[in-house]
């Protein structure tokens, strides 16, 4: 069996906004959809609380699986849809869960946090930390621009964002737009110039992608600014933005590079970071 989309609930109205663009997503790929809740073990100092507690809150995970589980049926009526009540710490187990999944889903916020927070430790937890792509969806889905916008860096090693992008853009009758820009001090050369040269290599490059998706129409975005800034106004007009893990620049421990981690908190539509199965470099 093919493997399912995995999306984290925790009651809250962001993580309700994840399991409808994962149910989405499964039913464009005919993927089966698994909602998992993780519990925290009641324990206080080193001993379990008393079993009504924990009763109680194995009944509320119930209760937001059910409610998630309504959600997602009702949505998108062809999907397959099963829950999972899990305990432990819920980054660890969501890490876990993605080894067999297709794609990890959680909401940008969560019930905890600060009002101001805009990305919650899940999330940040599971991006780059786990082979594959993991969304993050920022609040609650708006009307369909047809657009995926990828993040491109000609000099990175590995292209993983622009596989899923190519992917995700095919299945919703998308097109893809494909920003690159170099922060970089301008040059007495024309901008427009450098620009062309720099669009054709970017175009060069992404022969293998067009070849494999003939029926996906592609958008070169470049220009000299900060690359963050560049993919979070493209977002604005996108149904996604699909970034890499890391590229070449970041130090080797880092597990996600400037600007996965800038689009991940500031982008106006939901993010997939890629990570490759394979740490290259
Ligand atoms: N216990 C949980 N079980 C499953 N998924 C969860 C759980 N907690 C959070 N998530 C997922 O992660 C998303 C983000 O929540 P997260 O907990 O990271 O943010 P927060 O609660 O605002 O802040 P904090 O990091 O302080 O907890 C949720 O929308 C949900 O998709
Ligand atoms: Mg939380």
């Amino acid at each position: 069996m093919s493997e399912p989309i995995i999306v984290g609930v925790d009651g809250s109205r962001s993580a309700l906004a994840a399991v409808l663009w994962a149910a989405d997503d499964a039913a464009r790929h005919t993927r089966d959809l698994r909602i998992v809740h993780v519990a925290a073990p009641l324990v206080h100092g080193g001993r379990p609380y008393e079993r009504a507690l924990d009763d109680a809150v194995r009944e509320e995970g119930e209760r937001m699986l059910a409610e998630a589980a309504a959600l997602a049926a009702a949505s998108r009526k062809t999907v397959q849809v099963s829950t999972e009540l899990l305990y432990g710490d819920t980054t660890e187990v969501l890490r876990a869960q993605a080894a067999d999944a297709a794609a990890v889903v959680v909401g940008s916020r969560g019930v905890d946090g600060f009002a101001g927070l805009l990305l919650g430790s899940v999330g940040l937890g599971l991006a780059g930390h786990v082979a594959g792509p993991v969304v993050v969806v920022h609040g609650a889905p708006t009307i369909v621009q047809g657009e995926v916008v990828a993040g491109f860096n000609p000099d990175d090693a590995v292209h993983p964002a622009l596989d899923y992008a190519f992917e995700e853009a095919g299945s919703r009758g998308a097109r893809v737009r494909v920003v690159h820009a170099w922060d970089a001090p301008a040059t007495r050369l024309g901008q427009e110039t450098i620009a062309e040269v720099v669009r054709e290599r970017v175009r060069d490059l992404l022969e293998p992608w067009t070849t494999r998706h003939p029926g996906v129409k592609v958008i070169v975005s470049v220009a000299r600014g900060n690359p963050i800034a560049a993919l979070c106004e493209a977002s604005a007009r996108a149904d996604l933005v699909v970034v890499g893990s890391r590229g070449r620049g970041v130090i080797r421990s880092a597990v996600l590079g400037s600007v996965s981690h800038g689009v991940l908190h500031y982008a106006s539509c939901p993010v997939a970071v890629v990570r490759p199965p394979l740490r290259a470099g």
